[in-house]
């Protein structure tokens, strides 16, 4: 038996004033995104801002709807749409910025597994790294340079052999 360590080095910023101007104008798309989540439900807005290779902008919402599951994350929306949008354009950057109607979000909220999982597809396709971005409405933002940082030991096309 051997045992393995799997970690990543998370970067903790006190501020956005720590960030850089093209990240802190990502972090300020995310925020405004949240504004138009549709969140009857958990009133809980999420709001995501994708940066891409062409240095587009691309935001999404969560979007809620009364039979629970059939909603979708703010962070799937935005993907999605990147791909949909602008099809082989690499995603560089994903900013996320989460808030709830209830009570002060303090600190930064992590994409939801599903998320890691489908933005980690455009991870491994487009064979360079997407970096995350997330913050609570208050509070530190925390910065993974990788999504794979955030899913370890994924599972991704490769196990699905030739086809
Ligand atoms: N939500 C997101 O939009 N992103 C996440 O990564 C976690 C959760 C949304 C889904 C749902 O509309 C609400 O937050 C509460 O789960």
């Amino acid at each position: 038996m051997k045992k393995e360590h799997i970690g990543f080095d998370l970067l903790v910023f006190d501020s956005e004033n720590e960030l850089s101007d093209q990240e802190k104008k990502l972090m300020v798309e995310a925020r405004k995104a949240r504004k138009n989540a549709y969140a009857p439900y958990s009133n809980f807005q999420v709001g995501a801002a994708v940066l891409l290779e062409n240095n587009e902008i691309v935001i999404g919402n969560n979007q809620e709807n009364a039979s629970y599951p059939s909603g979708l994350c703010a962070e799937r929306v935005a993907v999605f749409q990147a791909g949909a949008k602008y099809p082989g354009v690499a995603i560089t950057l994903v900013a996320i910025s989460a808030a709830s109607n209830t009570y002060t979000v303090m600190r930064p909220a992590a994409p939801c597994g599903n998320c890691r999982q489908s933005i980690a597809e455009y991870e491994q396709k487009q064979k360079s790294p997407i970096v995350l971005l997330f913050q609570g409405e208050k509070g530190p933002i925390y910065r993974c340079s990788s999504v794979a940082d955030i899913l370890p030991l994924g599972f991704d096309n490769s196990f699905l052999g030739d086809s």
